[in-house]
Order: structure tokens, then sequence, then C-alpha cells
């Protein structure tokens, strides 16, 4: 359970709202068509789902799945497996989702150190890799006898040598600590009403995100969610306006949610129903609230800063 105070701004669904957008969740038993899932949450088992999805539509795929540690999602428990079985399992899951990739697709894939070593070899087999980002998360469990957990990987692979991408929508806001002059100028840094900043281009470890806590918005009750920030890098450097994003692991909505404040497509799946209605009414309430934390004017701002931040601005 994350921590929590009297501030709590988690995002509750109560019973008559599970009830009111359960009807809005999607099912797919047959095969569908693009129109039939844009915009959609499907409720359902990713390996009865894929199947039934369209071929090559995808641009960008999202996947965060249940990494092999024992975790309960609301009642649907995932019990770590002896890396072999879950080496298997995972495989079976990019080879059931590499048909509705485009030839020009964007995956990236989330996993813990642990995780990644499993599928490292079997992302390599199938995609072009060109990176391992390193995200520090600044919150993890303390250990006596080992290092405190505190990072988790997002690999960056594409189908082929043709992707897209575009850094310069995920540059780094940062404030300049030893502000540089030349001739009395400031040396690659701007000074503002707030301060003095830099614009830098991301590298492959990523501290500027924190993971959704009890006074965000976008929290949730979901054990594993991710910050609304951290896909919003993903989705800015990979994807045009319009593109499509799958995610097959939506859990509480993060990149629906993201997708449709940055103007793109997307469909989730999730088997657990509750989940799914918790991204619904994510997806309701961003119609009232289309911020991202942390992302303003355009740039993404570095760890603490909401104060510096303009309010409402994205773009
Ligand atoms: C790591 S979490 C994803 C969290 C998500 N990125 C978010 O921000 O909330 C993985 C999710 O996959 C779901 N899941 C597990 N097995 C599944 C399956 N076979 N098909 C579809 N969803 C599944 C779990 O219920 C869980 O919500």
């Amino acid at each position: 359970m994350k921590q929590r105070a009297s501030r709590n701004q988690t995002l509750v669904c109560k019973q008559e709202e599970i009830d009111r957008l359960s009807t809005d969740i999607c099912c797919v038993d047959n095969p569908v068509s693009i129109e039939d899932i844009i915009g959609k949450v499907i409720a359902g088992d990713i390996f009865n789902v894929a199947e039934n999805l369209p071929k090559g539509f995808v641009d960008c795929l999202i996947l965060d799945p249940p990494y092999n540690l024992s975790k309960n999602y609301n009642g649907n428990f995932f019990k770590e497996k002896d890396k072999n079985s879950y080496r298997k399992w995972f495989h079976q899951v990019i080879e059931l989702l590499i048909p509705t990739l485009k030839s020009t697709a964007t995956v990236y894939v989330c996993s813990d150190w642990k995780t990644s070593v499993l599928i490292a070899p079997i992302l390599e087999a199938h995609f072009h890799v060109h990176n391992r980002i390193t995200w520090e998360r600044e919150k993890g469990r303390g250990a006596k006898s080992n290092w405190k957990n505190n990072t988790e990987d997002i690999w960056f692979c594409t189908v082929s040598d043709d992707y897209y991408f575009d850094v310069d929508s995920v540059k780094l806001k940062r404030r300049v600590i030893a502000p540089y002059r030349v001739n009395g100028k400031p040396k690659d840094w701007n000074e503002e009403e707030k301060g003095n900043y830099r614009l830098t281009y991301p590298s492959n470890i990523w501290t500027d995100i924190s993971i959704p806590f009890w006074s965000m918005p976008e929290n949730t009750d979901h054990p594993t969610q991710k910050p609304e920030k951290l896909i919003a890098k993903l989705i800015l450097a990979s994807t045009k306006k319009g593109d499509f994003i799958l995610d097959p692991f939506l859990g509480s909505g993060t990149t629906a949610v993201v997708a449709r404040k940055l103007d793109r497509n997307f469909c989730g799946i999730e088997i657990n129903k509750e989940y799914c209605c918790w991204a619904l009414k994510r997806l309701e309430t961003n119609a009232s609230d289309p911020i991202i934390q942390g992302y303003a004017d355009g740039v993404f701002w570095e760890r603490n800063s909401l104060t510096e931040q303009p309010t409402r601005k994205l773009h």
C-alpha cells in the first residue's frame, strides 16, 4: 500500500461508479477492426485478446508486464516463476504482439533488474534494441544485507531501423548550479524570472521522475502504477500526434490517459475489470484536467521544481 495522509487525492471508484463505468469496457472475443478498439479499454487476458486484434496497426507498443515477482493485482495474483517459465511466458507475450506492430513501430518494455536479465535476449532476438533507460525511482525498499533496490529499466526497441524519434520534444529543464558566463553573457543557459535554467538533451538515466504519491491527482491504489511523466517521455519521443499506441497491460490506465492528453490514439488491455474502471475514470477526469505533472511549456522539469513550473500549459 502506498503512503497515505489526510490530503489524500488518490482516485477512488465507488461501487456505483464501477457499475456505470463497466458498461464502457470493451470485450474482444472475435476479430476486431481498428475502429472497434480506438480509444477503448479492453477487459481481458492478453493471451485471449491478442489474436483478435488487427494486424500491423501499432506505432508504439508500451509493455509494462508483471515483473517476475509475486504480486497481488487486486485479487489477480501473479506468482514469481522459475527463470525458464518466466522467459517462456514473456516470449509468448512478444510473439502474440508482434503481428500487431507496424514495420516502423517502437517497443518500450519496462522491467526491474532481475527481470531484465531474463527478457534482454528475447528482445534482442526479435527487435533492434537501441538502449536501456534506467529510471531512478527515488523510493525503494531498504535491505540490511543488500543495496536498496531503487531503479527500473525501460528497454527501447524498434521493429526495424526505420523508426521515428524526436529528441527535441523530450528536453529536460534543469536549474543551473554554477552559472558560467562568457563576456558577461550566460553560456548555454537562460536567466528567467524564477531562476537560471539550462535545457539539456535526455540521457538514458532518468532522475527527474517520482512514483505517483498520495498528493498527486494521478495517484490510484494500483500497486505498480507508472508516473504520467515517464509515459509522456516515451510517447513524445516515439510518436506523432494521431499515432496508435497499444498497452496490453494497462493497469490503472496511465498510457491511455497520457496518450489522450497528448492527442495520440490508444487502446489498452487489462485483465482486472476494476482496474479497467479506474482507467476509464481517469480518462473522464482528463477532459477537465489535461495536465501532466512535471511537463509544462513543452519541456520536462527536474524533480522538486513544482513551484517554479508554469501551472496550466502543456506545450
Ligand atoms: C505492471 S502492471 C501495469 C501498470 C500500468 N502501467 C499502470 O501505470 O497502472 C501490470 C498489469 O497487467 C495486468 N495483467 C496481468 N496479467 C495480464 C494478462 N494476462 N492480460 C492482461 N493484463 C494482465 C495486471 O492486472 C496489472 O494491472
